[in-house]
């Protein structure tokens, strides 16, 4: 921290700390970390929530373990158990949720550094924050390709094979593989610029996780990367990823869509974010 950057102690580790931290404009380089908590009340299920997680509601696909619909060589053995799943995960019929808008606020308000999203429902797109701004971390349904000659397949193929369940196969004289969107499975790697852009949170004066548990790495590293005078809030049903054990640390426990309400609130910004929202 250079001579004349202003601490960046939080006067209150509470969500009105946080708001003084912005509204007195020492805090310009946000970074986000989300996870499917924050589209939950949109109508798309997380992954680990006892009862309604995905992983919990998988038993008709009698999978081995409840993450092998995501896993690459069990998909290369029996693709259909996630065929079947991604009629219900496919973009499209989801509207953001006010979590979504209010990151698309930080943007707007020109503090948005940068996001990373672990999820692939595209809602943050939707919301209104930009390309450039959004590290889809374990990828999304925007692209879709042969996971054996890498050949991109064309999207409305793959609509219709979605739509009838069916498994799409490689177009390419030959090859014949199994073809998958470009979601991030277990054994695959992370696209490049999640690696390229890892570094930024170092960069940040404030960061922001919301509904993520954490736990599937390198992406759960990511808050660790913050230095200790970067003030970290979590806005999540439950306490993860040792945020909460350092000084700065913020916890705002309880609903993701409540949290930003109450954020929004400290920082006036509440009438802005529900009309920003009511327009998506
Ligand atoms: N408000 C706040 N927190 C919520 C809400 C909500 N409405 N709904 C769920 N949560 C919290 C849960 O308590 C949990 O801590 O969000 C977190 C969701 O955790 P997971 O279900 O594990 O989802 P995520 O962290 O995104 O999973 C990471 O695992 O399966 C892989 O690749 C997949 O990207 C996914 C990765």
């Amino acid at each position: 921290v250079g001579k004349n950057t202003p601490p960046r102690t939080l006067k209150a580790r509470t969500v009105d700390g946080v708001a003084q931290l912005i509204k007195e404009g020492r805090a310009k380089k946000v970074v986000v970390m989300t996870g499917a908590g924050i589209s939950t009340s949109a109508g798309i299920p997380d992954f680990r929530s006892p009862d309604t997680g995905l992983y919990a509601n998988l038993q008709r696909l009698n999978l081995p373990f409840a993450e092998a619909v995501f896993d690459i060589s069990y998909f290369r053995n029996n693709p259909l158990p996630f065929y079947t799943l991604a009629q219900e995960l496919f973009p499209g019929k989801y509207r953001p949720t006010i979590t979504h808008s209010f990151i698309n606020l930080l943007h707007q308000k020109g503090l948005l550094m940068k996001l990373f999203t672990q999820n692939i429902d595209c809602l943050e797109r939707e919301a209104g924050v930009p390309d450039d701004k959004i590290i889809e971390a374990h990828g999304s349904f925007a692209r879709q390709s042969c996971i054996e000659c890498r050949k991109p397949y064309p999207r409305d193929l793959m609509e219709k094979a979605i739509r009838e369940k069916s498994v799409p196969r490689c177009l390419e004289d030959g090859c014949g593989g199994l073809v998958k969107p470009e979601i991030v499975f277990f054994g695959e790697q992370l696209p490049s610029e999640f690696f390229a852009n890892r570094h930024l949170p170092e960069e940040a004066d404030l960061c922001i996780v919301m509904g993520t548990s954490l736990s599937v790495q390198p992406f759960a590293s990511l808050p660790g990367f913050c230095t200790d005078s970067t003030p970290r809030v979590l806005i999540n049903q439950e306490q993860v990823g040792g945020i909460g054990l350092r000084p700065d640390d913020v916890l705002v426990l309880g609903d993701c869509d409540e949290g930003v309400r109450k954020l929004a609130g400290a920082l006036g910004w509440l009438d802005e974010l529900e009309a920003l929202w009511a327009k998506t």
